[in-house]
């Protein structure tokens, strides 16, 4: 069974003061925190198994939030990361975790969704060894991994940041390893920025052309929540999605229910334990 890792340390400068005394992954895009939208995709590609790793003074914050994860039918744990170090030290710190399994690691500040997503990642069940890239094309590429691919199609190599990006292919924040990438992340050196790359660490499965990659088409949304105009378009996406649909993103207690992780009688207390809000309406009317 794949397991699931979300990044969700890191000290929030870029969106300073807000993230002063909140964790970035705690504060709301629309009528969720951020962190309920990269768990949504966990829940969608079947993960049962979760890992958030986290700075420990927000750990009280988390287990507030999300507990052990059982009122979702799945298992939620925390792991500290000492100081921000890169990405890739996160699969490190999850080795135990990780152990011979598969996993999803996903950036905590990533949002996905748009049609055929959910079929995408039940997909990922079927996922055997290598790792597994998704992309997407953005107008801003010097703010990302870029892939680089050959004429035939293979991939060549990733360039994190690049100053003069050739193509605009972005390697979005979930990605999809064997249990290798703990050796191979534990090889890494500091970049420029002084931290672990996890583009580095891809290159690496590049190289062994043991990397996959997906691309997000167009009827997707990919965003990373990393600045505050990112929060903003963030949040008013999802406002008029929801709006327009009646449907919600990142609904966790939907989710649950509808994978079957949960059965009617715990959605059922779940609701219970909400307060008379949109939220309980909404899940009422599921049933
Ligand atoms: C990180 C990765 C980058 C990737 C991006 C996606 O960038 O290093 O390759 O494209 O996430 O959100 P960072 O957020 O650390 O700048």
């Amino acid at each position: 069974m794949i397991k699931g890792i979300i990044m969700a340390g890191g000290l929030g400068t870029r969106l300073y003061p807000t993230t002063k005394v909140v964790n970035k992954h705690l504060l709301p895009i629309f009528n969720k925190p951020l962190i309920f939208y990269p768990i949504s995709v966990l829940l969608l590609s079947g993960v049962k198994n979760i890992l958030i790793i986290t700075k420990k003074e927000d750990y009280e914050s988390f287990k507030k939030l999300l507990n052990d994860g059982s009122h979702l039918g799945i298992k939620i744990s925390y792991k500290f990361q000492k100081k921000p170090g890169g990405i890739p030290e996160g699969i490190v710190l999850s080795e135990d975790f990780i152990g011979k399994d598969k996993f999803i690691f996903a950036l905590g500040d990533n949002i996905f969704f748009g049609e055929k997503f959910s079929k995408i990642l039940e997909n990922i069940q079927n996922f055997k060894h290598g790792c597994v890239l998704f992309t997407s094309r953005v107008n801003d590429p010097k703010r990302f991994g870029i892939l680089y691919k050959d004429k035939k199609n293979n991939l060549k190599k990733i360039v994190e940041k690049p100053k003069k990006p050739l193509n605009n292919l972005a390697v979005t924040g979930l990605y999809i390893y064997d249990h290798l990438a703990i050796k191979y992340a534990k090889t890494l050196k500091r970049s420029n920025r002084k931290e672990k790359e996890i583009t580095d660490l891809n290159n690496i499965y590049i190289k062994k052309k043991k990397a996959k990659e997906i691309e997000l088409g167009r009827s997707f949304s990919w965003l990373d929540a990393g600045t505050h105009e990112a929060f903003l378009t963030a949040s008013n996406l999802i406002s008029i999605y929801e709006k327009r649909t009646n449907a919600q993103i990142g609904c966790l207690e939907e989710i649950a229910y509808k994978k079957k992780l949960i059965s009617k009688k715990e959605f059922n207390k779940v609701i219970k334990q909400i307060k008379e809000t949109k939220l309980k309406n909404y899940l009422k009317n599921l049933l």
